[in-house]
Parts: C-alpha cells; structure tokens; sequence
C-alpha cells in the first residue's frame, strides 16, 4: 500500500493541474486517471482536437473565399479526411505526451485505471488500496442525455464521435446550438457539409449577451449553417448509416422530420462521478448531480476535496485549472482563490466569440445603473487588411464609476482580446483605464481600445 499527500481523481485539466501544483508545494502526489492517456476530456477528445479540426477547416474557408481577392491564385485545396483526423491525433498525441513527462518531472506517480473512494482516506485502483491524507475529484463530466435519442458514436454521435466519422457526412443534424454544436458545426459546415442546428431556445449560445447572440447567429446563416429555432427534438431513428431526426416546433406543436447521414447531440453535459462511491461516503450533491464542496473546495466529508466540471460552475477547462491549483493551495496550508466573476468564455468559431462578467441582462436583472461602450471591427484597419471586419467589441462599465463590469468580443481574435479586459477587471479598473493605455498600431487589440473610448468621450475611428 503506497501513501500520499494527495491523491487526484482524474488527469483531465483540473486534475493534472491540481497534481503539479499539489508537488510544486512539496506534497507526495499521485493521479488516478483510467484513459489510456493523460489530459481528459478537453485534451483527448474535447478542446484541443476540436481546435485542430477548427484551424484546418477555417484554413481551408481562408484558401476557398480570401486567397484569391489576395492575388493568391491556383487550384484551392482538396480535403484528405484521413490525414486532417491523422494530424488532430498528432495534435493529441503531443499535448497528451507533454502531460506525462510533466508528471516526470513534477515526480507525480500516475496510478492507471479507475479509481473508487471505500472510505475517506483511501482509493482503490484496481486491486490495490492507496492511502492518501487528502483526495481530490476531479472526474469531469459526460455528454447529457436526451430522452429518445439513442447515441452509436457512428450515426448518432456526441463531440467524441463527431471528432472521428469515418467520412465527412453529406448532411448533419445538429441538437443544440451551444457552443459544441456551433464549434462542430462549423467544422463540417466548412468542410462541405449540409448543417441544419436544431434549437430549443429563439437565441444560440443561451446566457451570452443578446447583442452578440444575435451577430453570431447571423455571421453563421451567413456562412450557411442552417437553424431551426423554438423545436424541441423528440427522437432519433437511426440505421447504420443514416438517421431521421423528429423535432417539434414549440409555436404551434407541430411536428416535422429531417434526414441526416450524422446527428450530432450537443445538448450539454452532467458531472461523471460514477463508480467513486459517493452515496456509500456520505457526499453530498445537487439534484444535477455536482458534488457540494465549501469555499475550499473541500467537501462534506474531511480530507475530499472536488473541483472542476464535477462541481457547480460553468463547465470550462481553465476554471477546473483555477480550482485545480486553488484547491492545491488549500490542502497545503495556503489561501487559494479563484475569482468567479472573472471567468472568460470563448467559442472558437470564425469569427470568435468571447465574454466576461457581466451581460447587459444580467446587469438589467440586478437593476444595476452601467454604460455599453461599443466598436465595429468595421473600423479597425488590421481587421479590414484581413478580411475579418465582422463583429465589435462591447464594454459595460458602472454607470457611476467607470469600473468594468463585463466585456463581449465577437470578431477575430476574440479569444485572446478578452484577456486584456480581464486583467483590467482583475486589478479593479475603469473603462478609462484601457482607454488611456497606449495600444500598437495595427493591432486587433485596438478595438478593445476604442470600446473603452466609447464609455467615455467616445472613439476615434467611428
Ligand atoms: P450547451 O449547454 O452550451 O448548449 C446546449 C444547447 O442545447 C442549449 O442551447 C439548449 O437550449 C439546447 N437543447 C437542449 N435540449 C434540446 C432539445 N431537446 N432540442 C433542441 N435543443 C436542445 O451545451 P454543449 O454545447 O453540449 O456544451 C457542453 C459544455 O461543454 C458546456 O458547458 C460548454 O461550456 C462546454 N464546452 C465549452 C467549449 C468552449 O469553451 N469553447 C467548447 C465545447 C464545450
């Protein structure tokens, strides 16, 4: 039986973020983790090979509708299936491999298989029992299901399945116009395939700012992604090759039916906390299915902890990272903090879409006095040179102290643009704050820039 300071449920990127700093603050640390490789989700088939897919499909956009008007001229590439999935793998592959040596170097034992709890105190791998001071979950989270659709990962497929088809599909049904079904349907929209996204909601990507919600879905029909709005799915029937997806429209009930060769669901995800033992332990969780933890992510039986997708929050990467190092901190004597009202999202379309803290309609919600500071990327130059002037920039910021209170970006380079506002909101700032920091020229950033102008005397270029 081995012992340990810590020992972390899971290598997705809570967990393995957790388990570095846990021995970077000298802790005798260990990780469960059952895949055969490290990294999770996000690095095996969520985040990362959907970026690859992303850049080679949006290359692809690039060569097909802006070389030309360059004076880029020759026959556009063809799309080899096999080889773009061969290179999401090596994309995998490396970042996967990179997570192991990062264990090596960190001296952090990878304990391989699945991991229960039998009593605080303990994990079982296998059929070996390990003692540990300190446990924490970080088990992720699983495609929710949806009552009457039944999941092959061939027809019928989750983000896991839709990262591998075996061909690119002639027609997809996407269920849900989240940020999967819209990253993923993107992709296959890109690469030639009929994509209709059905919605439950009238608005894409539900609790993002209405404003951007209306641009993005916008830019998409305009790239021609197809939806059906206000329809709720009722079921699939699928054979081994084609699928008939039966959806209601919520107006007037009436019901109506679609072909697809691929259904994608991507109607959301639960925390995946199955086989760890919890109702025997005595843990407690939500009616969702998150398991409870206090300020230190500690939860109601001493010496466990959670963080992550299996807790409450929103289901992102880099906030299980936060919690993972936060939560490391804690168990060793420190004073971990993650600030949740600083917490960026991003969808990596094309145009990107990013937001932080507040909406317009949360800030209406709460009665709360703010300004909006708005910019076209239709004035930014840099934007212009590169075919990417669709979208802006939008600051709200107190009405009374200037203080930024929330940032929406929908335009390129979105997701790193949003990390500006966000030191700016961690360090307090005002929108004058940004608007008196000198930013280079041409650059995207200017644009932040000029919605920080615009909660004051008001930009230059518009
Ligand atoms: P989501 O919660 O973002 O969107 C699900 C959508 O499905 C909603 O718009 C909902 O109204 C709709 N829906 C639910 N039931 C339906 C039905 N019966 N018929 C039609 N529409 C229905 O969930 P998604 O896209 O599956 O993503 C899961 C999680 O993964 C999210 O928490 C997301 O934040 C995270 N994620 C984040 C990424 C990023 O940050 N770039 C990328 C991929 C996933």
């Amino acid at each position: 039986m081995s012992q340990y300071d810590v020992i972390v449920i899971g290598a997705g990127p809570g967990g393995y973020v957790c388990a570095i700093r846990c021995a970077q603050l000298g802790l005798k640390t260990a990780v469960v983790e059952g895949r055969e490789t490290l990294g999770g989700t996000c690095l095996n088939v969520g985040c990362i090979p959907s970026k690859a897919l992303l850049h080679a499909s949006h290359s692809l956009h690039e060569a097909q509708h802006n070389f030309a008007k360059m004076g880029l001229k020759g026959k556009s590439p063809s799309v080899d299936w096999k080889q773009m999935l061969a290179y999401k793998d090596d994309v995998i592959d490396g970042n996967t491999k990179g997570i192991e040596f990062l264990f090596k170097k960190n001296k952090i034992d990878w304990l391989k298989g699945w991991g229960s709890i039998p009593e605080a105190g303990k994990v079982k791998v296998g059929d070996e029992v390990h003692e540990a001071k300190n446990i924490i979950i970080a088990s992720g989270s699983e495609p929710s299901s949806l009552p009457g659709v039944e999941v092959d990962e061939k027809v019928v497929v989750t983000s896991t399945g839709a990262l591998e088809l075996g061909k690119i599909p002639k027609k997809m049904v996407v269920i849900g116009a989240g940020v999967i079904g819209l990253e993923l349907g993107s992709v296959y929209q890109r690469l030639g395939t009929e994509v209709t996204v059905i919605e439950f909601l009238n608005v894409v990507t539900p609790g993002m700012d209405g404003e951007v919600q209306k641009t993005f879905q916008r830019i998409l029909k305009k790239q021609g992604l197809k939806f059906i709005m206000g329809a709720a799915v009722q079921k699939t029937d699928a054979t081994k090759t084609k699928a008939k997806v039966t959806y209601k429209l919520r107006k007037d009930d009436s019901e109506h039916v679609l072909d697809a060769d691929v259904v994608l669901v991507a109607t959301g995800r639960r925390p995946y906390t199955e086989g760890l033992g919890l109702d025997a332990l005595g843990i407690e969780t939500t009616k969702g299915g998150q398991i409870k933890v206090g300020k230190d992510w500690q939860t109601n039986v001493p010496g466990i902890y959670a963080i992550g997708d299996a807790i409450d929050g929103p289901m992102l990467a880099h906030k299980a990272e936060d919690e993972g190092m936060a939560a490391a901190e804690q168990v060793a004597g420190k004073h971990g903090h993650v600030n949740y009202g600083v917490i960026p999202g991003v969808i990596y379309t094309a145009p990107e879409v990013a937001n932080v803290g507040e909406t317009e309609e949360t800030l209406k919600e709460q009665g709360r006095a703010y300004k909006v500071g708005k910019f076209m990327f239709m004035g930014n130059g840099r934007a212009k040179a590169n075919f990417a002037s669709d979208g802006f920039v939008k600051i709200l910021a107190d009405k009374e102290t200037d203080r930024i209170l929330g940032a929406h970006i929908i335009g390129p380079a979105a997701g790193e643009l949003i990390h500006e506002v966000c030191v700016a909101m961690e360090f307090g700032a005002a929108a004058e704050d940004l608007a008196l920091t000198c930013h280079a020229h041409p650059t995207y950033s200017e644009a932040v820039r000029e919605a920080a102008l615009a909660c004051g005397d008001g930009p230059i270029h518009s």
